[in-house]
Parts: structure tokens; C-alpha cells; sequence
């Protein structure tokens, strides 16, 4: 595996893997690997000759109070994941190579970022699809891979590529999971000991919802209600939210049909969780 820190190099490369007729997979990430990230790359190898990986911590897509600064970074070990899992190019840019100069242009996402994560963290999707431009424009890709663990960044960069008109096929790859259902996440480490067996309880709720709906449940009031109960009654988690809205254009439905996610955010101290399902109806 070959790291790569600038852009300049990160294009030259990729000009010449494009000549050698060799398609590009690529798995965006921000590092602190988990089986998730893995994952994506397994998939990428499946359906590319080359695969790249990012690791980026974006600052345009963390609010003000959030986690920028203690976000988990551990590069050491990521590279070692990388190379074991087959990352042919590890892609590695510091903030001041990324963002060179102070950004004159604003990316701003509409209607799907209002919703769900969206409206809790004012501007980061617009991080995140300002950062995507950019590494889209460097890698090149062909494919792109992306956990469905946050179907809303799913659906915004699927969006993203359609209007834009970016030459990249979006892929995304069902959630991993520990052994008793808790959504694989970097930001899992920062769950108190006490919490960790309490922090199920989101993935908890999601499957009591797919129960329901299962016996004919269509009405979304009951089952997010059903789904606050039973998280209130089995942790200490505040709710940020549960919600269902249709996938992948994040629209309200008052009676469930068609395919539509079932998606929540719950906090414990240090750390808020998100979990999502998505089922055809
Ligand atoms: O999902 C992430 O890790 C990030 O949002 C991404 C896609 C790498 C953009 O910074």
C-alpha cells in the first residue's frame, strides 16, 4: 500500500492508473478503522481493480461544539488495517493541503439535510458535500462506497452525484454490527463502561419496529412512539430523534408503504449514537 499526502501526487497517480485502463473504487473515510470501514473496502475489491481509501478529519463538516478536536485519530493502526484489508492507495492530506486557502464557495444542502441528523447538526452535510466534491474531483472514481449506517449521508451523496452529474456510481454497504447489534462506529469508544450494554437499545427499537410493522403496523406516530417507550424504559439514553420518512428522498409519510427508513439518535454522555433500518413496505 502506497500513502499519499498531496493532491498533486494523489492526481498524477490516478492519471496513470486511468491510462493503464484500471477502475477505481473508493472508500472516503475519517480514519479510527473499524469493521465497518473494512467492509466498504472488501466491497470495493470486489467491484474495482484499485482501490483508494481517504483518511480526512473534515473540519467544514463538525458545528462549533462538536467533536473536531477529540475526534479518535490513530493513523499508525489505520494504515495497518488499510494494507491487511488491500487498500492499494491510502490517501492522507493534512487540513491545510485539503483547504489551502479559506473557502469562497458554500455548498449548501437542501431539503434532505433538514431532517433526521440534519436538523440537529446545522451545516454538516454541508461539509460533507463540499469535502466530497473535492475528493471526488482528485480520486476520480468510479465507485464510491459508503455505509448505510448513515443512510442520510446515503442519500445525500447519492443525490449529490446525480446533480452534479459526477461519473460515479454510489454503492452502499449494509451496516456491521457487534455480536449483540450495536451499529460498529469509531465513535463507540467513548461509551462509559456502564453505558455499553444500555447503548443496544437503539438497534433495540429498530427491531421492535420491524416487529410491528410485520403485524400490519402502517401508523408512523405509533411505532416511533413504541420506539421512544422502549428506549426510555431500557437506558439511560436521552432521544434526539426516531423518525421515518421515506428512503432515499427523506420525505414525511403518515401511513408506511413503499421503501422507507426507520432512522434514530440517541445521547449518552459522552457520545450521540445513530442507527437506522430501512424496509420495503
Ligand atoms: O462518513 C464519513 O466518515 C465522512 O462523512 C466522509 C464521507 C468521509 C466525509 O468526510
Amino acid at each position: 500500500m502506497e500513502i499519499i499526502k498531496t493532491i498533486k501526487e494523489m492526481q498524477q497517480k490516478i492519471e496513470q492508473l486511468k491510462k493503464d485502463g484500471q477502475t477505481i473504487g473508493f472508500v472516503p473515510t475519517m480514519g479510527y478503522l473499524h469493521e465497518g470501514h473494512l467492509t466498504l473496502v472488501e466491497e470495493a475489491r470486489k467491484k474495482a481493480d484499485i482501490v483508494i481509501m481517504s483518511i480526512f478529519v473534515n473540519p467544514l463538516q463538525f458545528g462549533p461544539n462538536e467533536d473536531f478536536d477529540r475526534y479518535p485519530r490513530d493513523i499508525e493502526r489505520d494504515e495497518r488495517l488499510a494494507n491487511q484489508a488491500g487498500v492499494n492507495f491510502l490517501f492522507y492530506p493534512e487540513v491545510r493541503e485539503m483547504y489551502k486557502t479559506e473557502m469562497s464557495f458554500h455548498i449548501t444542502v437542501k431539503g434532505l439535510a433538514d431532517v433526521l441528523c440534519g436538523s440537529n447538526r446545522p451545516g454538516h452535510f454541508d461539509g460533507v458535500a463540499a469535502v466530497l466534491i473535492k475528493l471526488f474531483n482528485i480520486v476520480q472514481p468510479h465507485f464510491a462506497f459508503f455505509g448505510m449506517k448513515d443512510a442520510q449521508q446515503v442519500a445525500v451523496v447519492t443525490s449529490l452525484v446525480e446533480q452534479f452529474n459526477f461519473p460515479i456510481e454510489i454503492v452502499p454497504v449494509p451496516t456491521v454490527r457487534e455480536e449483540d447489534g450495536l451499529a460498529k462506529s469509531s465513535r463507540n469508544v467513548y461509551l462509559l463502561e456502564e453505558e455499553r450494554k444500555d447503548a443496544t437499545v437503539l438497534f433495540q427499537s429498530l427491531q421492535l419496529a420491524k416487529g410491528l410493522i410485520k403485524a400490519g403496523e402502517k401508523n408512523r406516530e405509533k411505532i416511533q412512539s413504541e420506539m421512544k417507550r422502549y428506549i426510555n424504559q431500557h437506558s439511560s439514553a436521552s432521544i434526539d430523534y426516531v423518525e421515518i420518512y421515506t428512503f432515499p428522498d427523506l420525505k414525511p409519510l403518515q401511513s408506511l408503504s413503499g421503501l422507507v427508513l426507520i432512522a434514530g439518535a440517541i445521547r449518552f454522555t459522552n457520545v450521540r449514537l445513530i442507527d437506522n433500518m430501512t424496509i420495503d413496505i
